[in-house]
């Protein structure tokens, strides 16, 4: 017996155990529009953020408060396609189970309600609650359909409401807007956070191809300071959904700001994509000496991603809409569309090639894993070859060396991934063209995806996290990665791995859990 098919045999016996996640599930009730889900529909994630039916897009209102995570989400309830959208709401201790939640917030007269923020405001600087019961407060854009239609330019502006109630229950401020439209079309998508330096509401906001930054001490009257980004990044399409926020630089003392930029289209691998900033923000005005623009993941389904005001121990906390505009609209599920990316913790880095960051599932996610199965060392110098009863709920992780090639197929009988890593080009890939359903969209399966890498740094972990419908892969801690749905006919059963490496090290295979089922 080669070891590599005593290997085969231990992965057998491991994945044999798995639970049925499907066989076993609960009945969830969807508060929400009192409908019931069964979250075993065919693609239905086991252990990402779905709505229990119907349409989602960005997370909206990522705020951390009295112990529990909220997060509200772009929402049409009545169809699976893009329409009036609605603030939906979940919540959660751990940002990994969630509890689903009444919607937050209904359209009105001034317009739909698009993507935003939500803020503590501890000292009550908003007068809408008392210093005992200090509100929540929902900063967002109202989208004037019929402005739009008529074709005004001043359909967008920004309005804002509380909450008394830990975030269930919203009050529309009766003088909304709070900031008005000057003429400019794409103007939305406001991001708010209590700067300590400056004592002072900051709020960013995008206006089609740059940030517009604001200050305000009470959330209603609010002062513009500058603006960022008419000519630094990427431009392949109209800026969306801004994040500022602070880091300190890893290993360092100091400190920079981060300035996230969602865009579409213009992607560096197509579509909807998010490119950041490294540089500071005086409390008026945020500048870089950053000349190219970053990506903060190079797969195609991550888009519109920010982080949580006021999380614990200081954690940059992020969470992305696992889709793209491109086929957001098309993917092959019937209940529900979209799921969000796993909580990924961020971090700031420096290297020869400047500032960059990281972002990586948060340390949470171990909850719902099985125990560490660890195979110290797989041997390359013969294919490795691993058979399961299915990969479709799977953490599997090892370290290899990136100065040296590594192929890494998941697939069934017809239908496969790839991952492979090309250190003569200094490249990454991604192919999922014959992942299973593709043909729904014309970009969703025609091209493969890459992205640039050092292949100088030696010993690197590679790890691959697989739910029904998607793979998020992490390589050297979440320096490099790739997000992508998947549509596969059958359960992906075979994992094969090749390359010049000698040997794979600290090999970790883990199932995971449904969070459906753990409720
Ligand atoms: C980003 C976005 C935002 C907008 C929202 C509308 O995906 O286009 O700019 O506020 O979606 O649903």
């Amino acid at each position: 017996m080669t070891k590599n098919t005593f290997l085969i045999g231990l992965a057998i016996l491991l994945v044999g155990c798995k639970e049925k996640s499907t066989s076993t599930q609960k009945i969830v009730e969807a508060e929400t529009v009192g409908l019931v889900s069964s979250f075993s529909e065919p693609y239905r994630p086991q252990f990402h953020f779905t709505p229990p039916q119907k349409w989602m897009n960005d997370p909206n209102g990522l705020l951390f408060e009295n112990g529990v995570y909220h997060l509200y989400y772009q929402h049409y309830p009545e169809d699976i396609v893009w329409g009036p959208m609605h603030w939906g709401h979940a919540t959660s201790k751990d940002m990994i189970h969630w509890k689903h939640q009444p919607i937050a917030l209904y359209p009105d007269s001034l317009g739909l309600i698009f993507s935003g923020s939500a803020v503590w405001d501890k000292k009550n600087t908003s007068g809408f609650g008392t210093s005992e019961t200090p509100p929540m407060v929902a900063i967002y854009t109202y989208h004037l359909m019929e402005g739009e239609q008529t074709g005004r330019m001043d359909f967008q502006t920004q309005g804002i409401a509380y909450s008394l109630d830990h975030g269930l229950q919203w009050e529309k401020y009766n003088r909304n807007p709070v900031i008005k439209n000057e003429g400019i079309k794409d103007f939305r998508d406001p991001k708010v956070f209590w700067d300590d330096t400056t004592s002072q509401w900051i709020l960013a906001l995008v206006a089609g191809d740059h940030v517009k930054f604001y200050r305000s001490p009470n959330l209603k009257d609010w002062k513009l300071l500058s603006t960022f980004g008419e000519n630094k990044g990427s431009h392949g399409g109209v800026w969306e959904c801004p994040d500022l926020f602070s880091l300190t630089v890893e290993n360092t003392e100091e400190e920079k700001w981060v300035l996230l930029v969602s865009i579409n289209p213009g992607g560096p691998n197509g579509g909807s994509a998010t490119q950041y900033f490294v540089g500071d923000f005086d409390g008026e005005k945020f500048t870089t000496s950053q000349k190219e623009p970053k990506w903060i993941d190079y797969g195609m389904d991550n888009y519109a991603g920010v982080t949580y005001n006021n999380a614990p121990n200081n954690e940059r906390l992020f969470i992305g809409w696992m889709s793209n505009w491109n086929y957001a609209r098309d993917t092959p599920t019937e209940v529900w569309r979209s799921a969000m990316t796993l909580p990924r913790l961020i971090s700031l880095h420096k290297d020869e090639d400047g500032y960059y960051i990281k972002n990586y599932p948060h340390p949470n996610f171990d909850a719902i894993c099985s125990a560490k199965e660890m195979v110290t060392t797989i041997d390359l110098s013969e294919p490795f070859l691993m058979e399961a009863e299915s990969f479709m709920q799977t953490d599997f992780s090892f370290q290899a060396d990136l100065s040296k090639s590594l192929e890494v197929r998941f697939g069934n009988a017809s239908e496969e991934i790839v991952f492979w890593v090309d250190p003569s080009v200094g490249k990454l890939y991604f192919d999922r063209t014959k992942s299973g359903q593709v043909d729904f969209e014309k970009s969703f399966g025609s091209q493969i995806q890459s992205q640039p890498y050092r292949p100088s740094e030696s010993l690197s972990e590679v790890r691959f996290v697989i739910d029904q419908s998607s793979v998020e892969i992490f390589i050297a801690g979440g320096k490099y990665v790739f997000t992508n749905q998947l549509f596969p006919t059958q359960p992906y059963t075979q994992l094969s791995i090749t390359g010049e490496q000698q040997s794979l090290m600290n090999v970790v295979y883990r199932d995971v859990n449904s969070i459906w089922n753990e409720q």
